[in-house]
């Protein structure tokens, strides 16, 4: 069976990708990283990568900042190790750029994020302190496909939280965090048994062995 091939883009210290590559160590998920890239050189998530003796590429944006379209230079690079790693599927785990069109259209349905909200609720940035100003009593954790507009793309999988009237924003990070580390990687599963497809917004999951 081909496995597979994951790319992950990710920015900070890269717990979620962590959680993937347990999952394939454990062989709860049948699928193998390519590649892990960051636009950050100090990316913890690349560390990881190199622990496991994956192959890490350190993009610099500050290459391309004399482009005419920055943002798309930087991500023709970004497709060029994708494409030379022959990556199948693109997993975004705390990647601090936007994506342009340019990677979308490339990999159409093909490009995963995960997102700390309850989406469509709070999407953007420090979503658990816009969650807790809100006074939810309930928040979670975000698989979507990647489209154009930021955090709106159709949703494969979400795991809820309750939140506690003591939170700060960094307890319920953490909770939420602990969710993120298990739907992820099952929703790249699914993937990689080809069992999600797409009727409109929506993501069906079909049975197993279908
Ligand atoms: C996670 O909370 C994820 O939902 C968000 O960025 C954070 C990344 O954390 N997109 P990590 O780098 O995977 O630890």
């Amino acid at each position: 069976m081909n496995l597979l091939r994951i790319g992950v883009l990710a920015s900070g210290r890269g717990s979620n990708l962590q959680a993937i590559i347990d999952a394939i160590e454990q062989k709860a998920l049948d699928a193998q990283i390519a590649v892990v890239i960051s636009n950050k050189e100090q990316a913890v998530a690349l560390e990881r990568a190199r622990r496991h003796g994956l192959t890490d590429v350190f993009l610099d944006p500050q290459s391309v900042k004399e482009e005419a379209d920055p943002r798309q230079a930087y991500d023709q690079l970004l497709l060029q190790v994708l494409k030379t790693q022959q990556v199948d599927l693109v997993i975004l785990a705390g990647y601090m750029r936007i994506v342009t069109p340019l990677l979308i259209q490339a990999y159409p349905g093909r490009i995963m994020n995960i997102h700390p909200s309850l989406l469509p609720a709070f999407p953007g940035l420090r979503v658990q302190q816009a969650a807790l100003e809100w006074g939810v009593k309930v928040s979670g954790c975000t698989v979507h496909i990647v489209t154009e507009g930021v955090d709106e793309g159709p949703i494969i999988l979400q795991a809820a939280v309750p939140v506690l009237d003591d939170d700060s924003p960094e307890t319920l990070a953490e909770r939420i965090l602990e969710q993120e580390h298990k739907i992820y990687p099952e929703a790249i599963q699914l993937f990689a048994h080809n069992r999600l497809r797409m009727e409109g917004r929506q993501v069906v999951i079909l049975p197993e062995n279908l």
